[in-house]
């Protein structure tokens, strides 16, 4: 977290609009389809709050999450004139929301820093918060392996198949991966289970 603490305005210039993913509002246009008029939508790892102010400005309460405080602090303020995205201070695994509380959870890029045995459960925890029939988005690069870049941050890889697996193994259901698009994106979108 130290990278983006650190270089908070940096990466809010390179990533904050929608012009330099092309194809990201399709694929969040997809998520949003799935949701529930009233939905609460936790963004996981919200960095500027690109999707967050996206998702708010359609209605729905918007929680974002991120483990760095630099960025959440700048999301909150671009997310201000929406009036509608919350802000909490918390690492993807340890997720402090009640179980069947959270209406839709959209992960774009966050994942993938964590290690690729960590991923399983924050997948597992998103189920237990979210409500039954409830959405999950996931945006993944695709790729082998992983790596650990000069600027110290992890980028855990994967495919199409692993992605999936993750999503069925958690109990998730009408699991589909798109992609790769968006320079090597998958899209993975999913429902939490109707009945329990
Ligand atoms: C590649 S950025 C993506 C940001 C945003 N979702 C977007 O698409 O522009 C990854 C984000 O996840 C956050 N993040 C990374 N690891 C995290 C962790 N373990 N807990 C919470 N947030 C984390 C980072 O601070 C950063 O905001």
């Amino acid at each position: 977290m130290a990278w983006y603490d650190a270089h908070a305005a940096r990466y809010i210039a390179r990533t904050d609009s929608f012009r330099y993913f092309r194809g990201l509002e399709q694929d969040l246009a997809r998520f949003v389809e799935l949701l529930q008029s009233d939905a609460v939508v936790v963004d996981l790892g919200s960095g500027g709050g690109r999707d967050a102010r996206w998702i708010a400005r359609l209605g729905y309460t918007v929680v974002a999450v991120d483990a760095s405080l630099a960025l959440l602090r700048q999301c909150l303020v671009g997310a201000a004139p929406t009036r509608r995205v919350l802000g909490v201070n918390a690492d993807l695994s340890a997720l402090p929301f009640a179980a069947n509380s959270i209406g839709g959870v959209w992960a774009c890029g966050s994942l993938l820093h964590l290690p690729r045995a960590s991923i399983p459960a924050v997948i597992d925890r998103c189920r237990e918060i979210l409500r039954p029939g409830a959405p999950i988005g996931l945006s993944m690069k695709e790729g082998r392996g992983a790596e650990r870049r000069d600027d110290g941050r992890l980028f855990t890889y994967t495919s199409k198949q692993e992605v999936h697996d993750w999503l069925a193994s958690a109990g998730f259901e009408s699991v589909t991966v798109r992609g790769p698009a968006r320079n090597e994106w998958l899209l993975a979108l999913a429902i939490s289970p109707r009945s329990v």
